[in-house]
């Protein structure tokens, strides 16, 4: 069984789409651990995102991310970490499938509705950055 971070980003709330991706997730199969939502800072941002740090867009998706509430989710579930970058879709909206959360809700590269880790290590640290274990 394994564990995984998502966060639902601003868009997500803004748009009333809380619940619809929650009980996705939910219909999938995986288990709601905890959630808790949470407004960003600047630094935990620049922690989340080191990876994107000094690209041009990093102060638009700083922006974005600070716009307004997030969601964090802990869930679990048999392969729930690559289920979830599958339920989500790819990172760039236009070319995530239909059927995926992004696929379905998304056309912007930032507004792109959630987050998940991506790996074992990085859900472990996602978790703990956001304080969820
Ligand atoms: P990334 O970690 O590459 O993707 P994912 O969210 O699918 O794990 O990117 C993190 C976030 O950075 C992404 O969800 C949206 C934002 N972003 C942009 O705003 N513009 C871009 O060109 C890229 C690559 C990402």
């Amino acid at each position: 069984m394994e564990e995984t971070f998502a966060m639902l980003k601003p868009d997500a709330i803004e748009r009333g789409l809380v619940g619809n991706i929650i009980s996705r997730i939910e219909n999938k199969g995986y288990k709601i651990i905890q959630m808790r939502t949470s407004h960003l800072t600047a630094d935990l941002i620049k922690e989340h995102y080191q990876h994107h740090l000094g690209k041009a867009f990093y102060p638009k998706l700083e922006a974005f991310m600070m716009r307004d509430q997030v969601l964090f989710i802990h869930l679990s579930g048999p392969n729930c970490i690559e289920g979830m970058r599958l339920l989500a879709g790819a990172t760039n909206p236009n070319e995530a499938l239909p059927g995926s959360i992004r696929g379905d809700f998304a056309f912007d590269m930032t507004e792109n509705l959630i987050h998940t880790s991506d790996s074992p290590e990085t859900a472990q640290i996602e978790l703990r950055r956001f304080a969820l274990i």
